[in-house]
């Protein structure tokens, strides 16, 4: 058994098993954008966080605005420069970066929830604050963790799922957990494939954030937030169309959130 993560190291297996035909994620961001603008101008130049494979990027790209892609991951950012051309692509660290000025700085899919400690979420909101002039938006979609309060539909059940990728078979067994001391969403998953490869066991953690919690953060980093809710958004059921206005309340398993700096 070794350790990986086989969707992060294989982007191109990420994009088929997280499929986003209609970019619903970059428009329900560029839709966000230009609904709030950077305070009494247009949002002209965008930093995704966390951008993966970068097909959000290209999308903001496409849609004008002048975008760069920062992600740790050295796999994603070669292949998002290689099948998501148009934005720049830098490796930076989410928790603490420095990458110039922008009128938006966005977070997709969870990416913020790699802010695992308080002083991550701090690293992350001072290095948004440094990027931003003042009346720049932040844009975030996420796990909720209010969701779990309560509720553990999602949790401590493996969950088998099988596919085929270019000639091979695989199949991943998946556990979440609750770590609640570290306040922590952790995902055990092991991946087998009838290649005759070893089975590899990948760990991953989200930082369980809860709404206000978020709020506070958010203020004490000079953010005012202008919207905070469970959907609809790109990974809601039903999914965000355009014309959807933002909900307002916060109870289902995906938050979004759009906050102006303002302080
Ligand atoms: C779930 S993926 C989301 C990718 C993309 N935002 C999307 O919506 O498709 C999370 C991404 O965050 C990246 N990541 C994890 N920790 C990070 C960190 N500390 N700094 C920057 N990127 C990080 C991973 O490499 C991965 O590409």
């Amino acid at each position: 058994m070794t350790s990986g993560n086989l969707l992060t190291d294989n982007p191109e297996l990420y994009e088929v098993r997280f499929p986003d035909p209609d970019r619903l994620a970059g428009r329900w961001t560029e839709d966000c954008l230009r609904r709030y603008g950077a305070g009494s101008v247009p949002v002209r130049t965008v930093l995704d966080l966390g951008c993966g494979t970068g097909r959000d990027a290209a999308y903001l790209h496409t849609a004008g605005r002048s975008v760069v892609g920062a992600d740790l991951s050295e796999a994603m950012l070669a292949y998002a420069r290689d099948r998501h051309p148009g934005p720049r692509y830098v490796r930076a660290d989410l928790r603490d970066f420095s990458l110039g000025a922008f009128d938006a700085v966005v977070c997709l899919d969870s990416s913020l929830l790699y802010c695992h400690t308080n002083d991550d979420l701090d690293g992350f909101l001072a290095s948004c604050r440094r990027s931003l002039a003042p009346g720049g938006l932040l844009v975030a979609e996420m796990r909720n963790g209010a969701y779990f309060l309560g509720r553990d539909d999602l949790l401590n059940t493996p969950k088998v799922n099988g596919f085929d990728w270019q000639g091979t078979s695989y199949r991943s067994t998946t556990t979440l957990h609750i770590d609640r001391t570290a306040q922590l969403l952790r995902r055990i998953r092991t991946w087998t494939a009838d290649d005759g490869s070893a089975p590899v066991e990948q760990h991953s953690a989200w930082r369980l954030l809860l709404p206000l919690e978020l709020r506070h953060f958010l203020a004490a980093h000079g953010f005012t937030v202008l919207a905070l809710h469970d959907g609809p958004g790109p990974r809601t059921e039903p999914p965000w169309r355009e014309g959807d206005l933002p909900g307002t309340a916060a109870d289902a398993d995906r938050l979004h959130v759009v906050a102006r700096l303002t302080g």
